[in-house]
C-alpha cells in the first residue's frame, strides 16, 4: 500500500469513527465537517489533487452524491466507507453545510486557445451548459463544474465513461462517445473556466 493510500485509509477510519457518533444538530455538524475537511480541505482547496472542491458546490448534487456514495450507486474506496454510517438528516445538513461556504480559487490555469475551441465545440453539439448553465455553475442537483479541480474532471469524466461512476447513466452515454483527447480537453477548459 503506498504511504498516500496509508494515510487516506487511517483518516476515513478516523472520519467513520466521527460519523457514528450522533451527529444531527447543528454544533454537530461543524464537528463532523471538520473530518471531511482532513481531504476536502480547511479552507475548501483540496489536499489531493484526486479529491474534488465540495465547498459552494450546490447543495442538491451534494446531497444526492452522499446519499449514492451510501447506497453503493457511486462507488470510492473513501467515500463509500464515510457515507455507509450517515443518516439522512446529517448528509443534508452537511450540504447546506457546504452548499453555503465560498467556491475555491484552485489556481487552474486556462486552457490555451486550440484546447478552449476543441471544448466549446463539445458543449455546442452536446448541449452540456443547457444542464451545467451559463459560466457552468450548475443549479440544485446539476453541479457546478467550472473551476473543479483538472484531475478530478479528467478522472471522474473518464469514470462516467467506464461505467465506474454509474450514478447518472445520461453523463455515462454521453461520454461513451468521446476520446480521450476530448475528455482532456473538456477537464482543462473547465477547471481553468
Ligand atoms: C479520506 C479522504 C476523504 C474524506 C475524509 C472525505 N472525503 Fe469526500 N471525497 C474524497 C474523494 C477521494 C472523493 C472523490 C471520489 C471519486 O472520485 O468518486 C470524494 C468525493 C466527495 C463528494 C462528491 C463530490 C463531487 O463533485 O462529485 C462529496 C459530496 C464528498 N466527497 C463529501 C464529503 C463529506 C461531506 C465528507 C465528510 C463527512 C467527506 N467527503 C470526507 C475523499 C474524502
Ligand atoms: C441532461 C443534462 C446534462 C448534460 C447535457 C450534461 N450534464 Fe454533466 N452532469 C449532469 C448531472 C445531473 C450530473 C450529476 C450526476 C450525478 O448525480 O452524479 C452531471 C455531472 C457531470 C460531471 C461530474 C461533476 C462532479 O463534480 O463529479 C462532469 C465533469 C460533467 N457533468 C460534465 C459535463 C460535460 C462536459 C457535458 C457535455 C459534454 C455534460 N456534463 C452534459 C447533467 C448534464
Amino acid at each position: 500500500m503506498r504511504i498516500k493510500s496509508l494515510i487516506a485509509a487511517t483518516l476515513a477510519m478516523a472520519a467513520v469513527a466521527a460519523i457514528a457518533a450522533p451527529a444531527a444538530r447543528a454544533d454537530d455538524i461543524e464537528e463532523t465537517a471538520a473530518v471531511c475537511s482532513a481531504c476536502h480541505g480547511e479552507a475548501g482547496v483540496p489536499v489531493d489533487k484526486s479529491i474534488p472542491a465540495i465547498w459552494g458546490q450546490n447543495e442538491g448534487y451534494l446531497y444526492l452524491q452522499l446519499r449514492d456514495f451510501k447506497v453503493g450507486n457511486r462507488k470510492n474506496v473513501n467515500m463509500s466507507e464515510i457515507a455507509a454510517g450517515m443518516e439522512k438528516p446529517v448528509m443534508k445538513a452537511l450540504a447546506a453545510y457546504f452548499s453555503a461556504k465560498p467556491w475555491p480559487n484552485l489556481q487552474e490555469p486556462s486552457a490555451p486557445h486550440d484546447v478552449a475551441v476543441h471544448a466549446e465545440n463539445i458543449n455546442n453539439s452536446a448541449g452540456c451548459k443547457g444542464c451545467h448553465l451559463e459560466n457552468w455553475q450548475g443549479d440544485s442537483v446539476t453541479p457546478r463544474v467550472g473551476g473543479q479541480g483538472i484531475q478530478y474532471l479528467r478522472e471522474t469524466m473518464a469514470q462516467f465513461r467506464s461505467g465506474e461512476r454509474a450514478n447518472n447513466p445520461w453523463m455515462a452515454a454521453l461520454l461513451k462517445t468521446y476520446t480521450d483527447a476530448d475528455i482532456d480537453a473538456l477537464a482543462r477548459y473547465l477547471a481553468g473556466y
